[in-house]
């Protein structure tokens, strides 16, 4: 397998070829940093389901790749209505109204709608017709096996009790990252079992067909593919309230840094501290431009006499630096909404023409192209 160097931020990125990971180390500082992806154009697709504005989760696990990517690779991203509906469907103003709340996170963010096709899931009905062929590729026990559904199913109560829609989306996501034949996919570390159930259908589909209408998928995890919540809880989530916001105002930046978790037995400035799984810290490690300094702060608070309240501001200050001009430009484009819904809808236009290709091909494949 070969990679290019692509410029990118810190931090090293996992890459997985079928079940082969390769870890590559790059450089470490904010800006001037590699990551590695296959060589030659890939054919990008992610997405997020709009259930609410994004938080730094998100940021750190997906858009910081996009926006990294969108230039040198043909870029589709989408925003997963239909899959947000899922878990949603008794809510659906809810999803509606998040839809341009994650459309003005995608701009503020530095996603390009010139560079990067954005495009609305529910203005593809050929991903629902897709989805409803790959079902019979894809048994019930695989699919109450996937973990990622496994672990929402859980956190959601639904038990036995799962709506057929729930239990499939992971099918449902196969047929949203294939319609437009992508190879690579820039997601966070828990979508992996997703890539791995895609990967499983195309195989079949190519196989039991006869035609290799599909390429596989690989997807791009950042080192730092899950960003705690700010309670120290293993994952950033909408659903968790353990989240900062892209768009949080500055003063609730500082107040949930104020409520972070660190060490519970660093009661005292002068008791020695932990660092590793300090939440602080690993906030800092991400985010603090400068890390030889975070480096000192590490050896102080082990050795005992740095306060928390002393870190709690350097970080909120850091976030700061960070979250500040995101919001800012999420303001501006936040003044025309309009002039983004029609960018969505033209993206759509574009995404239909390809899928309608895609669907020719399976069609085909299958013998259920008629006239
Ligand atoms: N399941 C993803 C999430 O919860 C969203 C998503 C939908 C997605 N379709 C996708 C991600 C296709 C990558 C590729 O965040």
């Amino acid at each position: 397998m070969r990679f290019l160097l692509i410029r990118g931020y810190r931090g090293k990125v996992v890459l997985l070829q079928n079940t082969k990971i390769c870890r590559v180390k790059v450089a470490m500082s904010i800006d001037n940093s590699y990551q590695t992806v296959p060589s030659g154009r890939q054919i990008i697709l992610t997405g997020d389901r709009p259930t609410g504005p994004l938080h730094l989760g998100h940021y750190v696990g997906s858009l910081r790749n996009r926006v990294a990517l969108q230039h040198d690779h043909t870029q589709y991203v989408m925003i997963a209505d239909i899959q947000a509906l899922t878990d949603h469907y008794d809510r659906p103003e809810k999803v509606r109204e998040s839809v341009i709340e994650v459309a003005l996170d995608y701009l503020a963010v530095g996603i390009d709608f010139n560079a990067t096709t954005v495009f609305l899931q529910s203005g593809i009905p050929e991903i629902a017709e897709l989805t409803i062929l790959y079902l019979n590729l894809v048994t019930v026990n695989r699919l109450r096996r996937n973990p990622t559904v496994k672990a929402e199913m859980q956190q959601k109560g639904y038990d036995e009790n799962v709506q057929a829609g729930f239990l499939m989306y992971p099918v449902h996501q196969a047929a949203d990252i294939t319609i437009v034949k992508a190879t690579l996919i820039p997601v966070g570390e828990d979508q992996l079992p997703m890539i791995e159930q895609t990967n499983e259908i195309v195989r079949d589909f190519n196989r039991i067909y006869k035609s290799p209408v599909f390429p596989e998928v690989r997807p791009l995890i950042p080192s730092m593919a899950r960003l705690p919540g700010i309670d120290g809880a293993a994952k950033m989530g909408k659903s968790l309230g353990n989240a900062i916001y892209l768009s949080d105002p500055a003063d609730v930046i500082a107040r949930k840094v104020r409520s972070m978790y660190t060490d519970s037995n660093h009661l005292q400035v002068c008791d020695p501290g932990v660092v590793e799984g300090n939440t602080v810290f690993t906030y800092l490690d991400v985010f603090d431009p400068n890390q030889a300094e975070v480096a000192a702060l590490k050896e102080h608070y082990r050795r005992g006499g740095l306060g928390d309240m002393v870190l709690k501001k350097r970080l909120t200050e850091v976030l700061e630096h960070v979250i500040s001009p995101i919001r800012t430009r999420r303001a501006e484009y936040a003044q025309d909404t309009q002039a983004i819904m029609h960018m969505l809808q033209k993206g759509t236009e574009n995404v239909r023409d390809i899928a309608q290709q895609t669907m020719c091909d399976v069609r085909k494949a299958l013998g259920i192209n008629y006239w």
